[in-house]
């Protein structure tokens, strides 16, 4: 007797669907698992035997044979439980056969046959509704996130026995239902505000171009100049997340094992910030059971790095690829997988060991200043689209009483100048200035003599690479749309490249 049940696993951040044969014959009372299951599996055998007996069916003492397809997919977690007890009660007609047919399940068994949840629901289900698929039972704690795919007809199963009732026809699960409309406002809290930060004008203005363009940002200045005080603020200036977004976000946070049933569907743009003794593998993803790192968490929103000469130079250094490529690429040993990472950099840093350089009381010596700025390479510099200095605040700047711009009114410019871009490169693969090519920065960044004067004069002093001329002429895009200029002009280039002068000031 031979039956086949429907489930999946997960590759990058994807589901695959697996299929889970369950043949039982005749012969000596053994499990056997095929299909290059790891060892999780392996132990899925005791735990499906214990939950069935547990929940008061017998088992069968017969040998089975158990097949997980593909055979080349890389199966990790528990999963498998609950379809390969399904199988096997199927084949023991306590369940229809007919029942199981086009219908995906997913969950891991306790050995008192309760199901519990597992990683990447949103995804295996996402991935399966794609190929047609519109029936699934998932752990009851995944319910939430799984009735986020519009069209699923989802399950959420408590234990073995609800399930093997519900389809027996005894007593019915209903299906779960979410409105994801309806809870959003009273979910909203304050963030703090720009209005709260005094002074530090220059640094707000490149936060707002930083958010408007989705540009890197590196801000240098002494210790307590407010540069941790403005990046918490960054969120308040994002734009709000569409539900497409939201749903490729929470991909990542489903298979990353961070979503609960109370939020399961990831609505605010995320800000990470991790500590700087984080190791490469945190911050970029992989691992045994591959999981992605803070730079795919960051995923449409922002990654903080403060303290940035204090992150090893291998952490800094592997983030180098991902931060132009927007995905990042782990090697396993059989292929690769890969996570979307489409965020915005921003950093602080001291201009020194002790954060006073330029002042009396600095007494670092060159070689310890430029031990301290050489931990950051000249290639994650030069990706530091605009780089400023947060210089120390004056009294008189902390007795103001009126700030420049709230964060209401900093969001409202960045929402008028993304309508821009998203208009002008309708016809394009991009969405943001920061994302232009330099084929298409030829097109839409075109100089007049006196713009192309200044920038020659630029490049010479500065002594940019090519990646730093064509970073000027992008940010140059996005304070140009600030001005609502459709061309980039010299006051525009102007304030440009002030932001890319700080090395040489603090020589890095
Ligand atoms: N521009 C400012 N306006 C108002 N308060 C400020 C400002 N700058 C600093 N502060 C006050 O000082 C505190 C410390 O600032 P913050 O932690 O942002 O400094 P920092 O530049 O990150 O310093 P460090 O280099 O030591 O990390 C803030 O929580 C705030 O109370
Ligand atoms: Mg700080
Ligand atoms: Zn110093």
């Amino acid at each position: 007797m031979l039956s086949t049940v429907l489930s999946s696993g997960i590759l990058g951040v994807d589901g695959v669907l697996v299929e889970v044969q369950v043949d039982i014959g005749t012969g000596i009372p053994a499990i056997d698992l095929a299909g290059l299951p790891d060892s999780a599996i392996k132990e899925a055998r005791e735990r499906v035997r214990t939950a069935i007996k547990n929940s008061g069916y017998t088992f069968p003492g017969k040998r089975i044979t158990i097949n997980l397809a593909p055979a080349d997919l890389k199966k990790e977690g528990a999963s498998y439980d609950l379809p390969i007890a399904m199988g096997i009660l199927a084949c023991c007609g306590l369940v229809p056969e007919e029942t199981l047919k086009g219908a995906l399940i997913i969950g891991e068994l306790s050995l008192d046959g309760s199901v519990r949840k597992v990683n990447g629901v949103l995804s295996m289900v996402h991935s399966a509704f794609q190929e047609g698929i519109t029936k699934f039972y998932v752990p009851e704690e995944n319910r939430e996130e799984a009735a986020l795919v519009q069209g699923a007809v989802v399950y959420g199963v408590k234990d073995l026995v609800a399930l093997v009732d519900h389809l027996n026809g005894l007593e019915q699960i209903s299906p779960c239902v979410v409105d994801w409309q309806a809870g959003h406002l009273d979910e909203e809290e304050a963030m703090p505000d720009f209005a709260d930060v005094k002074g530090q004008e220059t640094v707000k203005r490149a936060m707002l171009i930083a958010a408007a363009g989705r540009h890197n940002l590196l801000m240098v200045g002494p210790p307590g100049s407010g540069k941790t005080m403005l990046a918490k603020r960054l969120p308040s200036i994002l734009p709000d997340l569409t539900f497409e977004e939201c749903i490729e976000l929470t991909k990542i946070y489903s298979v990353s094992g961070l979503l609960s049933n109370k939020n399961a569907l990831i609505r605010k743009r995320p800000f990470r910030s991790p500590h700087h003794t984080i190791s490469a593998t945190a911050l970029t993803g992989g691992g045994r059971i591959p999981k992605p790192g803070e730079i795919s968490l960051a995923h449409k929103g922002a990654l903080f790095l403060d303290e940035l000469p204090e992150f090893s130079r291998s952490a800094l250094e592997i983030m180098r690829q991902p931060l132009e490529e927007k995905r990042v690429t782990i090697s396993r040993v059989n292929g690769t997988i890969t996570y979307p990472s489409d965020f915005m950099l921003v950093a602080a840093m001291n201009p020194c060991p002790c954060g006073y350089f330029g002042e009396e009381r600095c007494h670092c010596t060159p070689s310890e200043i430029s031990r301290y700025s050489g931990k950051i390479s000249g290639p994650l510099l030069d990706r530091m689209d605009i780089q400023v200095e947060a210089a120390a605040i004056g009294y008189e700047d902390l007795q103001q009483s009126r700030s420049s711009m709230s964060s209401a009114q900093m969001k409202e410019e960045v929402l008028r100048v993304q309508e821009i871009q998203k208009k002008r490169y309708e016809t394009e693969r991009i969405s943001y200035n920061s994302e232009l090519t330099p084929a298409l920065i030829e097109v839409y960044c075109p100089l007049g003599q006196r713009e192309q004067a200044l920038l020659k004069t630029a490049f010479d002093r500065l002594q940019l690479s090519a990646r730093g001329y064509h970073k000027i002429l992008k940010v140059a895009r996005t304070v140009a749309d600030l001005d609502g200029s459709e061309e980039i002009l010299v006051s525009h280039l102007a304030e440009v490249i002030q932001y890319r002068n700080l090395d040489r000031k603090y020589r890095f």
